[in-house]
């Protein structure tokens, strides 16, 4: 039922976790990270050593993969062939991998299906890049969340709990990021055209998604 479906899509950084996660609590419904998914792609990509580059061994990876989420404790957990693998998909080599490997489309289009039969269960907030444009263009509230690269970036370096990296590294590798989702030829990061842009640069978590409400 897309008319129960709101989306945020947006770079990294922009806040789109913590709003969302607010965001379906103050609705009552489920939060569903699409990036998790790609992630997850990513994930199974490096532990099973598939040469991703080669599209008839990426479509034969993809038949196989069984991906889903479970929800416990009110979170969801990202579980592939029985395994819960949501600890394992926030690392720096992952990241990079599921910008890079998010870019195929064979990926997209297996993850796509996967993405409506969710949406088909619940009530759902959905964030991630290409939900108002590509995956659900008839929902009514599309939301495209932004802000400043430097705040982004300073954003994700104090998330850090013992941070490896300085700050320009961050915000580099951030910018490099950004560029290949943005430029991507399937589903690129850019907001549909019916969506409601909110610059998050210098508002907190609160003030967005009452905004976010205000529209709703
Ligand atoms: O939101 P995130 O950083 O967890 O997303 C990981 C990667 O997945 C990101 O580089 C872009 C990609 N992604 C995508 O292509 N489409 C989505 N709907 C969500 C994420």
């Amino acid at each position: 039922m897309l008319y129960r479906i709101i989306t945020i899509d947006g770079p990294a950084g922009a806040g789109k976790t913590t709003v969302s996660k607010l965001l379906a609590k103050k609705l009552g419904c489920v939060r569903v990270d699409t990036g998790a998914l790609y992630r997850g792609v990513a994930h199974e990509i490096k532990k099973q050593k598939i040469m991703w580059q080669d599209d008839a061994a990426l479509k034969a990876f993809l038949s196989r993969l069984d991906l889903t989420f479970v929800l416990k404790k009110e979170e969801f957990r990202l579980i592939s062939s029985g395994k819960d693998i949501t600890p394992h998909i926030r690392t720096p080599e992952i990241t990079m991998l599921a910008s890079v490997t998010s870019a195929r489309p064979a990926v997209r289009s297996a993850l796509l299906d996967l993405q409506r039969r969710i949406a088909s269960q619940q009530d759902a907030v959905f964030e991630g890049r290409d939900m108002g444009t590509v995956v659900f263009p008839d929902a009514k509230v599309k939301f495209f969340l932004f802000a400043d690269l430097e705040v982004r970036a300073r954003r994700r370096y104090e998330e850090m709990p013992d941070p490896a990296k300085d700050l320009f590294q961050v915000q580099a590798e951030m910018a490099a990021r950004d560029t290949n989702d943005a430029q991507r030829v399937q589903a690129p990061l850019k907001p549909a055209p019916d969506a409601i842009h909110i610059d998050s640069s210098h508002l907190t978590a609160r003030q967005v998604v009452d905004e976010m409400l205000r529209h709703l």
